[in-house]
């Protein structure tokens, strides 16, 4: 198992490139089921979690092919396959995101309930109630759930959860919409850019989606889609990740190759922090130097500050010159992190609604336990911050989002290192009994 070393303390300065977006690259290769022609995808980044769904989806006798760094050629060899297996969709939630175009394209899907994990509750419930409005018969058998249509007809469908849209939700319903009998319209769709990326590239297929980017999504059903060349957005949780190594070490980091809109909510509180944040076209830089300020924030649904940046704005606030609130109202329950920042020195204490951080004016580098993707981002940014030398445990959890991370950040001046758990040296594992 694979962890990374640290030493921190250092300056992160230069300019770095951004991947294209996971969360859009992972529903846009699902929805690939739909098309009936070869897609090619441009810009998809090489993660664990696109390799789990290439897996998946050549089960599922869809071919996917890599030509070329960030390329990918998709392609229908075998359209019988329905079952998509526990095995594989246990390893990555967004598996589930192929019930839609399985049940849309090939009249029967079987995907096995992805369960719980550390993010807290994660119900599928909105999925399931959006198929069945669309005519989908489901149940539950032996952990599958099975849906079975002969063809979905369109219908109106309310995607609001207890905490707002669901994201792979919306990208479960819109792919198996595009291709039932008539008009639907869906109240309450969730707004993220990786959603958007999802509608054109459908689009591109020959579907007929209007309303993207809005809370009301319609659609014109077809009968056939074609194929498509599609670039993948880029990765805007990378960027802002890679922005705030930058903030956090009192450094000067510029991304390449993003889309700044989509950033607007967090780079106002990385603002708020008092980093110099500057937009350009296709680029953000950020420059810090002394003490951040704290900050209050909420997780929540696009347009603001995304979930999958509340664990790193944390680590920011664990050394900024003051008390920051720190609320997720899309996961309450996503607060691994906290024990593992405060091994790192930081003062974080879980409050009924959220996280309290006092701030600290130095971090000490200790040996540290990632616990999801997102957590496992905000200790290397601690671990960045920390005066000397850190271990970050059970990376494979940054893999599966981050490509390369630690490259990109030695690129910027970071010493930082890919090393097998056995050779630690000073932070060797206890031995189990
Ligand atoms: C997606 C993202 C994930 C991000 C999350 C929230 C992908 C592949 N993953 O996950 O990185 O953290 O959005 O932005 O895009 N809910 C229900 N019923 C449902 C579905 C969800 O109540 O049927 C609730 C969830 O428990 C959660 C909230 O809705 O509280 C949002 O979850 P959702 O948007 O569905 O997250 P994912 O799509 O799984």
């Amino acid at each position: 198992m694979d962890c990374l070393h640290i030493h921190g303390g250092l300056p992160l300065n230069g300019s770095v490139e951004v991947g294209g977006a996971k969360n859009a690259a992972l529903p846009i290769m699902a929805a690939s089921i739909l098309a009936s022609q070869p897609v090619r995808l441009i810009g998809v980044p090489e993660l664990v979690d696109v390799r789990t769904l290439s897996l998946l989806l050549g089960h599922l006798g869809v071919e996917v092919k890599r030509e070329g760094a960030g390329d990918l050629r998709i392609q229908t060899v075998d359209p019988r396959p329905t079952r998509a297996d526990y095995d594989l969709v246990r390893r990555m939630r967004a598996s589930f995101c192929v019930l839609g175009p399985l049940v849309a394209r090939r009249g029967r899907a079987a995907v096995a309930l992805p369960g719980g994990c550390n993010l807290g509750a994660r119900p599928v419930d909105l999925h399931l109630a959006g198929l069945a409005a669309l005519g989908a018969d489901i149940y539950i058998q032996r952990g599958y759930v099975v849906a079975r249509a002969r063809r979905l007809a369109g219908a109106t469908i309310d995607l609001a959860g207890p905490r707002g849209p669901s994201v792979t939700g919306t990208a479960n319903i819109l792919s198996a919409a595009v291709l039932a009998r008539g008009r639907t319209v869906i109240w309450n769709a969730a707004r993220e850019p990786e959603i958007v990326d999802l509608g054109r590239f459908l689009n591109k297929l020959g579907a007929r989606i209007e309303g993207l980017g809005s809370d009301t999504i319609e659609v014109l059903g077809v009968t056939e889609l074609g194929g498509a060349v599609h670039r993948i957005i880029p990765d805007r949780i990378e960027a802002a990740t890679l922005l705030m190594a930058g903030a956090i070490t009192g450094g000067a980091v510029r991304v390449n190759e993003v889309e700044p809109a989509h950033m607007s909510a967090v780079l106002s509180v990385l603002s708020a922090t008092g980093a110099d944040v500057h937009c350009g076209s296709g680029e953000v830089s950020v420059r810090s130097a002394g003490r951040l300020r704290p900050v209050d924030l909420a997780a929540l649904p696009y347009p603001g500050v995304p979930t999958d940046l509340q664990a790193q704005f944390m680590a920011l606030a664990a050394v900024a010159d003051g008390a920051s609130t720190i609320r997720d109202l899309v996961f309450p329950e996503r607060f691994l992190h906290v024990d593992e920042l405060n091994r790192l020195g930081a003062r974080v204490v879980r409050t009924s609604g959220g996280a309290r951080v006092d701030g600290v004016a130095q971090l000490s580098g200790a040996p540290v336990t990632a616990s999801d993707l997102r957590a496992s981002a905000a200790l290397v940014l601690a671990a960045l911050a920390a005066e000397g030398h850190s271990v970050v445990r059970r990376v494979h959890h940054l893999d599966r989002g981050y490509e390369r991370l630690e490259a990109k950040l030695a690129r910027l001046g970071a010493r930082i290192a890919r090393r097998q758990l056995t050779a630690v040296g000073s932070h060797q594992e206890p031995a189990t009994a």
